[in-house]
Formats: C-alpha cells, structure tokens, sequence
C-alpha cells in the first residue's frame, strides 16, 4: 500500500427532508454574522426538484431576504452550466466580493458545486488562482469562503470531496484539483431530488460513479487491500442500483443507494493507498474541453476501449474484477468469445470477459458507445491529434500512455 492521509471534513445530512431539518443549523454554525448568502444554481432545475423553494423557505425563516435594502440578504449567482467554464467562476467571485458574501451555497449537481468551490477559493484570493492553483497546484493557504452543498444529481461525488473541475475556454483546458480546503463544510442530499433527473443524466451521472471506482481499482497495488475490498462491494452494489434505476426510475431505495455511492466513491476511502489511474477521465476532460459533451457519457464511450489497451499490464487485477464484480469464473467456457485468439491464457480471457461485460452494462443502459453517438462530426473527428496531444498523463495508472496511444484509442472509439 502506497503512504497516505485521509480527511474528509464535510458534515453530512443524508434523507428525505433534510435540508427542512439541518440547513438552518449549517447556517448558524458557518455562515459569519454581518455577512450574506449566496446561493449558486443552474439552468433552472432546482426550480423544479423543490430543492430551490425548499432552501429559500429555511433562508426566509431566519430573516434572509434577496430586497437589496434587507439586512440580510441572499445572493442569487444563477446560470452555472455543465461543465462550468473560468469566466463563470470569475463572475462568482465577483459577486461574493461585491455583496459582502459570508456563506455560499451551491444547490445542484457537480458542476454548480465545483463552480461554487472554485468561486470560493478565488473571491478571497488576490492573485489568479486558476493559474497558481489550477495550472501549477501551488499550496493554498489563505481563508476561503465557507461553502456547503444542497445535492440534486449524484455523479461527481463532488459533494465529500476537495476536487474541482473547471474548463478554460481560451486555451481549452478542462483541469481538476482537489484542495483538503474546498470540501464542502456540509452537504444536504435528499433522494428524492434526484427524482427528476432526465433519463440520460441518470445513465450518464451513474456510469461517472462507476468509472471513478474503476480509476481507482485499477491501480496499484495490484493484489489484496481494504480499498479495493470496499471498491468491489461498492461496484457490485451499483451495478444491481443502476439496473433497478434504470427498470424504474422512481425506485427511490435504488436512486437513493446510487446518490450514497456516488459520495461513497469520491470521499477519498477507497483512494487510501492507492495510486489512482484516472487516465480515461483525463482524456473525457479534453474531449469535453474541445467540444463540451457530457462527462458521464465520454467516459462510458471511452472505459472499454482505454481498459483492452491496459489490461494486460494490470492482468492480475483485471482477473480479480471478473471474478469478483461479474462473477465470470470459467475461463474454459470463454474460449468460443469472438474476442478469443489462440494462445490466449485463462487469465487474459477472464480479464477480456470482465471488459465485454462492462461493454455489455454500457449498452444495456443506452449510454452511447461510439464518439459518433457522442455527438461527433467529421470536423470535431479532425481534432483528435490536438485533443489527444492536451491530455494530461496519469502518474498512477498500469502503464502510462502517451499522446499516439490516446490518439489510437480515440480513433478506437471512432
Ligand atoms: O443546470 P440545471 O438546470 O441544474 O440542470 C442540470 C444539468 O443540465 C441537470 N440536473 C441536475 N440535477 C437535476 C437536473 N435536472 C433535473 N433534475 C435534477 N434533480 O443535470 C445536468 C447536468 O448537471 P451537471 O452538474 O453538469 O452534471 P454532473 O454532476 O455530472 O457534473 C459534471 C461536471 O463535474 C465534473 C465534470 O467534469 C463536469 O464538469 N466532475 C467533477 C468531479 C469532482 N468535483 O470531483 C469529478 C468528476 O470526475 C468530474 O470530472
Ligand atoms: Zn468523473
């Protein structure tokens, strides 16, 4: 096992009801006196969930007012989109500053909190800090403003942890960073919420807390640890929720069991020890940077492809997750698979099962399996030499790729 600190310092409230029940208390506990609130959102669905009216009815009841003359006011920074761009966190920042802002709230899915997260790093930061922190990962040590979170999409796990993700549209960067500072102080997270999430938000946010565990798993070390342990719990577990999500979506014990995981997987537990691969997110950010297609549905296009490049150099591990996540365990029986050649070993068909297996989730689910289906056209085809020559490489994963090999993968996934 590799060194490691853990800390996650996010209060939570998990359960119907909850922002009714604990915001007024968050509120008290961190929200400076003198100061206002912002509330930052997104295209308008938090209207519909009630997460919006739900918030506001706490922040009337103590007095917060959004009349200008009020004492204490409440903000609104709307218009956070998917996949949240600088120039937007900037204009946050700029109204944290201008508006007096003690407390910012962040009420959505991952983008509208890693928005607000990066917003309150840079309102009290004199210097650039999608440059010093985001570009250069330099230390951080000024105050940030204090900011928590009202969930309505489990994807991100954005909620427990310190990771934010913005994108540069100038120079078309899409980089995360993930600051032990920006945890959320608490999150609020009612299943009942995420009711109404689109159909493709449900595959696409589902497939992304899938693939996180996976960037984790396949990585070292390569045999038996409590991580990894957790990890297959946590897989199966989703696997099983996201079936039953998808037959119905208002099964609220699975939507409620897929938001838990989705925090499950990204407070940083299962990372313990761990060198964290991450490559396939690395590449879906520069797709998403280049063209803005969504996170959840790059990664499910890219997973299988990237993991038949990969698999031999994490065999053992490959082997284990058949096993043990699918249950694929007759190696004999794999051997009339199309994708069986001759002189192939048990283990690399069990390893190639568990794959197609994946590939076989990804479909059932009607997640897109092509960069076509992902929106791609003969012209955004052309850029994928510069897309992959902007990936960022991953330090941890099995074998380390390089530009060619990106390039070969995303034309894999052509
Ligand atoms: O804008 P609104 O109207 O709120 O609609 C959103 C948005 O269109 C909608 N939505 C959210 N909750 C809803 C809902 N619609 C109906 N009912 C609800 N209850 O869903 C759409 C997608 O939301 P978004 O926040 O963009 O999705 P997601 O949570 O997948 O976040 C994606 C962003 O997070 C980054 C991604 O790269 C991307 O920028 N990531 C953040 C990470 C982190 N902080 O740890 C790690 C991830 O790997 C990821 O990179
Ligand atoms: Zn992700």
């Amino acid at each position: 096992m590799e060194r490691f600190g853990w800390e996650c310092r996010t209060k939570v409230s998990f359960g119907e009801g909850c922002v009714k029940e604990h915001l007024a208390s968050y509120i008290r506990e961190f929200a400076p006196e003198g100061c206002n609130i912002m509330i930052g959102f997104g295209g308008g669905s938090v209207r519909k969930n009630g997460s919006y009216d739900d918030v506001m009815a706490v922040l009337g009841g103590m007095g917060y007012s959004a009349e200008p003359e009020a004492d204490r006011r409440v903000i609104e920074f709307s218009g956070i989109m998917s996949n949240p761009t600088l120039a937007k966190m900037l204009e946050g920042a700029q109204l944290v500053r201008d508006n007096n802002v003690g407390l910012i709230i962040a009420i959505g899915g991952g983008s509208v909190m890693d928005c607000c997260k990066a917003v309150s790093v840079q309102a009290r930061y004199e210097g650039d800090a999608w440059n010093d922190f985001w570009m250069e990962g330099r230390a951080m040590t000024h105050d940030i403003v204090p900011c928590g979170v009202v969930v309505t999409m489990p994807a991100t796990g954005s909620e427990v942890n310190g990771c934010a993700v913005l994108t540069n549209e100038e120079t078309k960067i899409k980089c995360d960073r993930d600051y032990p500072q920006m945890n959320p102080l608490f999150a609020l997270m009612d299943p009942a919420y995420t009711l109404s999430m689109p159909i493709r938000q449900l595959r696409a946010g589902t497939f992304d807390i899938l693939s996180h565990i996976m960037e984790t798993y396949f990585s070292q070390p390569m045999y038996g640890n409590p991580a990894d342990d957790v990890s297959e719990g946590l897989m199966r577990g989703l696997i099983r929720d996201f079936r039953a999500a998808l037959r119905d979506p208002m099964d609220i014990r699975a939507r409620s069991n897929i938001m838990w995981t989705a925090s499950l997987a990204e407070n940083r537990i299962i990372k313990t020890g761990k060198s964290k691969d991450f490559q396939a997110h690395n590449m879906e950010h520069q797709l998403s940077a280049y063209t803005g297609c969504n996170h959840g549905e790059g990664l499910a296009v890219l997973h299988p492809v990237y993991y038949r490049h990969i698999y031999k150099d994490g065999l053992p591990k490959f082997v284990q997750w058949a096993r043990n996540v699918w249950g694929i365990t007759d190696a004999q029986a794999l051997r009339s698979e199309a994708y069986a050649e001759d002189g192939m070993s048990d283990d690399e068909l069990l390893a190639l099962a568990g794959i197609e297996a994946l590939a076989g989730l990804i479909s059932e689910a009607g997640l897109p399996v092509s960069l076509r289906e992902l929106g791609f056209g003969e012209a955004k085809k052309a850029l994928l030499p510069e897309i992959a020559s902007s990936c960022f490489i991953s330090g941890g994963a099995f074998r380390q790729m390089t530009a060619d090999e990106i390039l070969e993968i995303y034309e894999e996934c052509w």
